[in-house]
């Protein structure tokens, strides 16, 4: 559909129904999901913390290698184990010393004394977990439903190694606003102006699609003046188009962003996993796949962090607003570019009801186009 259709479509159409008072950022997190917490190289010798839905859990390797996500808190007095230490490949705490091994068994209490077995009823919660894409995924939901077929494709980086270039950040903000910030890339032109977009615009088209779990929007803008502050690295070109895809893993948040700059014909891939932490925080560890000259892979990186900051700049203080009340008619105003955000909280809404009424369940045809195959056909059209 192009956009003088959406004009048309979103003036008469259902996403003018898609009230802001139905969609209240924060309030629910998806359950039978894979979640990304952290980058697979973060967890070293040392236990790592994390939090998924209010829940702190901590990661950290056994004996083997493998991964282990766990409740960060001791069964005894509830002191976070991610404050502890590594010893014997078991998980122990900092305070008296109870350890707890990779199933989550107490294998240790100190003061029970040499050679005494703690209590077979002492578990630790245990979530389970999976290495890809360089990223520790962790299963929230039922651990009956655990099906490692379900976490995301992500062709632009490699599924056994970690990215060239993995970074962190944390907005204060939910993580539907974090979501909503990637499927419209308008605000590049405006927020980011100075660094990545251009003010004066350009011809644009805008197109989305759905299926019940994957929100994918394109952007083909052309005709467009390069930023100045990335004008020489291009060789000054006075136009430029770009093509841009946003893919959304509803139920997670879990965001695949492109960007192809033609001239010179530049990628920038990035996994964005919008996992929320809690109501108003988010959390991205991010990884990043740049294609260019060695020097813009490593420009680019520092950019972007700019370009966070400017992010979470709005998104802070946008959140409180869609936290409090609304009332019955304050609803969003929206414009055709909108409509892959709109599209993303219809589907949300609809997951939700499914997952309240307790249908966890993923759909036939749920993964929808595969993210390689559209990027291909557009950057060959
Ligand atoms: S609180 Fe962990 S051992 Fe006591
Ligand atoms: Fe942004």
């Amino acid at each position: 559909m192009t956009l003088q259709e959406k004009r048309e479509v979103a003036s008469v159409g259902s996403n003018a129904a898609l009230a802001a008072r139905d969609h209240r950022p924060g309030d629910y997190v998806c359950r039978n999901a894979w979640y990304s917490l952290c980058h697979d190289s973060a967890v070293k010798n040392k236990p790592l913390a994390r939090t998924l839905d209010e829940k702190p859990v901590v990661v950290w390797r056994d004996r083997t290698g493998k991964i282990v996500v766990q409740d960060d808190s001791c069964l005894h007095r509830r002191v976070p184990l991610s404050l502890g230490k590594i010893a014997d490949g078991t998980l122990q705490c900092p305070y008296h010393g109870w350890s707890y091994d990779s199933r989550g068994s107490c294998v240790k209490i100190p003061s029970l004394g040499p050679g005494s077995t703690p209590n077979s009823r002492f578990v630790l919660g245990t979530y389970p977990s999976h290495v890809r894409y360089g990223l520790v995924w962790v299963w929230y939901g039922d651990p009956a439903a655990t099906d490692t077929d379900l976490i995301p494709d992500i062709p632009f980086l490699h599924p056994n190694r970690s990215a060239p270039c993995e970074r962190q950040l944390v907005y204060e903000a939910a993580s539907e606003l974090a979501v909503e910030n990637l499927l419209d890339l308008t605000h590049l032109d405006i927020l980011h102006g100075r660094i990545i977009g251009d003010p004066g615009g350009g011809f644009e088209n805008i197109e989305e699609s759905a299926t019940d779990e994957v929100v994918t929007m394109t952007r083909l803008s052309k005709d467009r003046k390069p930023p100045a502050s990335q004008a020489p690295f291009y060789g000054f070109p006075k136009q430029q188009d770009f093509f841009q895809m946003t893919l959304t893993y509803v139920r997670t948040g879990a965001c695949l962003v492109s960007t192809f700059f033609t001239p010179p014909g530049w990628n920038i891939s990035l996994y964005l996993p919008c996992t929320p932490e809690g109501p108003n925080r988010t959390r991205m560890d991010y990884s990043m796949a740049i294609t260019g000259p060695w020097w813009y892979q490593k420009i680019f990186p520092p950019l972007n962090r700019i370009i966070a900051m400017q992010d979470h700049r709005v998104l802070r203080v946008q959140n409180p607003n869609y936290r409090r009340k609304f009332d019955a008619d304050d609803r969003d105003k929206s414009v055709p570019a909108d409509a892959p955000g709109l599209r993303y909280r219809q589907v949300r809404r609809a997951l939700i009801q499914r997952q309240m009424a307790g249908d966890m369940a993923y759909r036939d045809g749920w993964r929808g186009k595969d993210p390689a195959e559209v990027l291909h056909a557009k950057r060959l059209g």
